[in-house]
């Protein structure tokens, strides 16, 4: 057997073994447990915080930077016997900041779907055994311990490290944390669509309509103006025109999310982008949407263009 398809065949495992996980219900009682509790923590505005909804996307990702960051800053100067005091500084830096990382992640799990949360879970318990490693670390480093105490440091970091490609496979193959709705400008064609007579269009509920096969959410309000918001939440694609709509907002049904119907903006998270919104004017009785201008000036060439 050639190295290269050896190489492969160990990829592939890898990559089942990942792909199995989102498949293992055995911990699902449990992680529904968890998720209620979490979802019943009186956080108040700081759940949104944590969503990163203030940043328009995930907080988590960018603050598990200084656990990681500090604690192979502290790898490398454990190769130096004379650093072990800067190391173990380092440590302990990255331990307190591990706690508010792991609130943000945990709050960003209890939203997701149950492949991604088998996932979330092995992720989080990889980072749990490296904060409890690393703060095996620091008490074998205070009872002058060194060398158990490096001993624990690379164990904490092969963990971390775990933990992290975890987090990978959660945001990159499965998607969590991203934005679902991104695609919208750069599918939908420019210019005015026609969707329908306005009578179609009951005044204050949501109606499914789509445009270029994107499916999108159109409100008439009792007043007669008329919203569309492309109707995929940007949190992780549930059915907004399955929502309910008040005080001028859709509230998704899948999580919660709130989106302002006049211009898409998430007044209330999960969510941590706005939902692209669409122009809408009323010609011969019929309603009729676009994109506005800005957003779809930058949107990919078109398929004809793309297309040799
Ligand atoms: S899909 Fe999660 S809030 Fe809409």
């Amino acid at each position: 057997m050639t190295r290269t398809l050896r190489r492969r065949m160990g990829q592939n495992r890898v990559l089942r073994l990942l792909d199995g996980l989102e498949r293992q219900p055995r911990a699902d009682t449990v992680m529904d447990l968890v998720g209620r509790g979490v979802r019943a923590l009186p956080l108040g505005g700081g759940r949104d915080l944590l969503h990163g909804r203030w940043l328009g996307h995930p907080v988590h990702p960018l603050m598990v930077q200084v656990p990681i960051g500090s604690w192979l800053s502290a790898a490398v100067l454990d190769l130096r016997p004379s650093r072990s005091r800067e190391a173990s500084l380092l440590i302990g830096v990255g331990l307190a900041a591990a706690a508010p990382a792991a609130l943000a992640g945990a709050v960003d799990w209890a939203e997701l779907h149950r492949p991604q949360q088998r996932v979330g879970l092995v992720h989080a318990l990889a980072n749990t055994a490296a904060v409890g490693l690393y703060a095996a670390s620091l008490v074998c480093r205070a009872k002058g311990r060194t060398g158990a105490g490096r001993g624990f440091a690379y164990l904490g970091l092969t963990a971390a490290a775990t933990g992290g490609m975890l987090g990978g496979h959660l945001a990159y193959r499965q998607a969590a944390g991203a934005n679902h709705a991104e695609e919208v400008p750069h599918v939908v064609s420019e210019g005015w669509h026609r969707i329908g007579a306005v009578a179609d269009f009951p005044a204050g509920q949501a109606v499914r309509r789509s445009v270029d096969d994107v499916p999108v959410l159109v409100v008439r309000e009792p007043g007669g103006a008329v919203h569309a918001l492309a109707d995929r939440c940007s949190h992780l694609a549930g059915p907004l025109s399955e929502g309910t709509v008040e005080d001028g907002c859709v509230r998704c049904p899948w999580h919660g999310s709130v989106f302002r119907l006049s211009d898409g903006w998430n007044v209330r998270g999960p969510a941590t982008a706005p939902q692209p919104a669409f122009d809408t004017r009323i010609v011969d009785g019929h309603v009729e949407v676009r994109l506005p201008e800005e957003s779809s000036a930058e949107s990919s060439p078109s398929t004809a263009e793309a297309l040799p």
